[in-house]
Order: structure tokens, then sequence, then C-alpha cells
């Protein structure tokens, strides 16, 4: 392509109407962004700040290149977006059929993370299901047995809501001392969709839930055949212990057949999952194929060999089912470096599995001083929420972080204060403050600092 084309007007449209004000005009613009932005660039081009080209170096338009549109059956992301994908930790899952993939939280905007880079988990190897041959049996301490389609499940009144799905070993990697110098691997086990389908309150009525009953049991037809037992109103432990917020969990919990508008990806439960908002992520059971209602926990091998919390005293806690508030900055982050000194917006993602996020505050100097982020619109109860604080980096070495509040009052615990509390022999709920160190070289380290 010669210098010629590129700079070229843009249309024919557009040089018809292309008077000697608009030229004018155009030229104001220049010398007032040339300015702004002294050494900076258009369209890739380095542009000083006292020269302005006329006319400027828009690009060219598709029809001009000799490009036609292309239409696909359906859409994929441009080839210039290749490098943003899940990507896996070979040592977390080797030779076995289970599987870990990791949301790149830090090529993505705004809240919703798309279905093909929705992180997944399986304890058992993935399936596609035939929706024409899947069935959702719910039974147990219920007056009548059903056995629902895909369709008949359809037919129902629909609910929805966006909300985050989050496993809770994210961040567990980094218990004892930081491992992964990536947000991908150390943040990248949540993701947000909107999700779609029918209300268990719904399903409960139509098969009339018996007043004892105080737990379901939610079981996928994926190849581990992942079992979970979840709460209902007066659900106590094994050992008699009331479960927290069993009155609250099930309210939200809905069948989900659709995620981000279309079907369920088959890695994300394809026909049918559960959805439980702000619970760990483990109980939104994937390719669900069966619901029983029961009087008490059933303890299942997936519930005890995975997700209880190692405490220091070298007991074990079980059934701890909310995501409590979490937050990390995803700009900069060890995935995306500083090109150089000067103003940036650092940007971050805050969540909470008890309700909306409240207020994020940030620190540019290592927690000695901390300022309140903007919040970014809109903001959803168990949902991520966006938070973003311009920056002017002096090109000096300094630890950034990112400290969340709730709806509730909960605010983000530092590492001391988590580890104080919970240890380090653990794997799950590791939600605590995330430090970023910022090199003069502009690269980002993750960091964990003992005092804060
Ligand atoms: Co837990």
């Amino acid at each position: 392509m010669s210098e010629e084309k590129i700079t070229m007007p843009v249309s024919g449209d557009e040089q018809a109407v292309a008077s000697e004000a608009r030229r004018s005009f155009l030229r104001k613009s220049v010398a007032v962004a040339g300015g702004a932005l002294a050494a900076g660039t258009v369209a890739g081009r380095a542009v000083a700040s006292d020269v302005v080209k006329d006319p400027l170096p828009i690009p060219p338009t598709n029809k001009m290149l000799g490009r036609g549109v292309v239409s696909v059956p359906y859409g994929m992301p441009s080839k210039f977006e290749a490098h943003v994908v899940r990507r896996n930790v070979e040592w977390l899952t080797p030779d076995t059929i289970a599987s870990i993939s990791f949301t790149p939280l830090q090529d993505l905007e705004g809240i919703i993370t798309p279905a093909g880079l929705h992180f997944e988990r399986y304890h058992g190897g993935a399936v596609d299901i035939d929706p024409a041959t899947h069935r959702l049996v719910i039974h147990g301490m219920v007056e009548k047995p059903m056995i629902f389609t895909i369709e008949d499940l359809k037919r129902l009144p629909q609910k929805s809501g966006v909300w985050f799905m989050e496993c809770p070993a994210n961040g567990g990697m980094e218990w004892r001392g930081v491992q992964m110098d990536s947000l991908q691997f150390t943040h990248g086990m949540i993701s947000c969709s909107e999700w779609v389908g029918v209300s268990l309150l719904d399903l409960m009525k139509a098969v009339g839930v018996k007043k004892e009953a105080t737990w379901f049991y939610a079981e996928g037809a994926d190849g581990s055949a992942l079992q979970r037992s979840i709460p209902l109103p007066g659900a106590k432990d094994q050992f008699g212990k009331p479960i927290p917020d069993a009155d609250k969990i099930y309210k939200d919990v809905i069948v989900a057949y659709a995620q981000n508008g279309e079907a369920l990806r088959p890695e994300n439960g394809y026909p049918i999952r559960l959805v439980v908002p702000g619970c760990e992520a483990n109980l939104s059971i994937k390719h669900l194929r069966r619901i029983k209602f029961s009087n008490k926990p059933l303890v299942t091998y997936q519930e005890t060999r995975h997700y209880t919390d190692g405490m220091p005293d070298g007991r074990f806690r079980q059934f701890t089912l909310i995501n409590e508030a979490n937050s990390v900055i995803t700009f900069p982050c060890p995935d995306k470096k500083l090109p150089g000194k000067g103003a940036y917006e650092v940007r971050g993602l805050a969540w909470s599995g008890r309700g909306k996020v409240k207020a994020v505050d940030v620190s540019v100097d290592g927690g000695k001083t901390w300022k309140e982020a903007k919040l970014v619109e809109p903001v959803f109860s168990k949902c991520l929420t966006r938070f973003t604080m311009p920056w002017e980096w002096d090109g000096k070495e300094t630890l950034i972080m990112s400290r969340v509040t709730d709806e509730t009052g909960y605010t983000q615990p530092t590492l001391r204060q988590l580890r104080k509390e919970r240890g380090t022999n653990s794997i799950y709920h590791k939600n605590s403050i995330q430090t970023w160190k910022i090199e003069a070289n502009g690269e980002v380290k993750n960091v964990q600092i003992e005092n804060l």
C-alpha cells in the first residue's frame, strides 16, 4: 500500500462535502490533540505536535482496498485477536482427563465474558449431550417425582441474571507464596455471563417439595458425575451445625439453558446446568441430570475429596459455599506492562458473592494511601463490577493494589489477615488483596507483601 493511497480522503461522498470550513476545523482539532499528545501517534505514525498534515492519514475503507464484506454463518474474532484465548497450567492436571482453563481477564473489557472464553474445570471430562435425549430427573422428598425434557423446561417461565461464576480455587496456587506471574493464572477462574433458564423455586413448586427437605443434591452427566449438596432453609451439616445463609442461597438458583444470548457451550454444561449465583462454581452443576431433595447433605465423594478448607489447627471446614468479596487490578498487570511513564487509567474488576460491590479503593504507593476508584455502570448483584482510577505514573518503581468493600460492609482482607485466620494449608477461597509491583522499566510482577 503506497503512502498516497493511505492518506487519500475517505470516500467520494465525503470528498464532495469536504468544505474549506471542515478542513480548517480538522486542522484546529489536530493542533489541540497534537499538543496534548506531544510525540504521541495517530494511526500508528509518529505525530510531532508542531506538524499538521492535511489531509489527515485516515485509514481507507474496505472498498478502496478491494476487500469485500465477508458474511459467515457464525462470526469469529479478528485474526489480530488470536492471542485472546483460554490457557491452562500444564502441571495442574497432568496425565488425567481432568481439565482447568483460565479466562484471559487481561484482554477483556466490560463485565461480560464471551462464552468461548469462560473458564472451565472438569474432574472427569466434558461432554456434548444431545438435548433431544437429555432428561432432568427431580425426586427424593417430593410429592410428585418428575422427569423434564429440555423442551419442558423451556416452556416454563424464564428467569435470568448477570452473575459471575468463580471457582473457589481461584488464586489457590498462591496460599504459600507467589507462583504465577500472570493475571490469567492468578485470577482467571472467574467469568461473568447473562444466564437464562428456569427458577429452581418454580421446579420446587412443580414437584411439591416436602417441608422436611432441607437440602438438595445436584448431579451432572459429565465424566465424574459431579455431585454437590446445596442447602435449603433449615439446612444443617452432618454434625448438626446450621449452614450459614441457607435461607438465601437457593432463592436465585436457576436451571440454565442459555448463556450470553445463545445455548450453553458444551464446556459450560450444554444442554442445561445449575447456576447458583454468588457461590463457588462447583455448585453450578454442568450437564445437570438429577436433583434429589433430602433432609441431610449427602457428603459426596466430590464434596469431601475437594472443596474443604484446611485450617491452621489442622482441621478442615466444609460447606463454605459463598465466594466472599474480591478484586484485582487488570491493567496494569503482569500480562500488560506499561510502555513508559505518563497518564494511565488503572482498571480492574471487583465482585462479591453476597451482593453488590459498594466501593473499591486503589493504592499506587504500596498501601500507604488509598483513593476511592470510580465504579463503572452497570453495577449488579453477584456480578463482576468494573472500576477505574486515573493515574500519572512517574516512571519509578511502586506497588499497586485494590481493595473492595461490598454492600454488607465486608472489606477484602490483606494477605496477612487472611493467613492469620486460615493459615497457608488451603486451596480454596483465597480473596486477599493482590499486589502488583511496577518496575522502573514498566514490567509488572506478581508480589506478596507480608506486612500490609
Ligand atoms: Co468452599
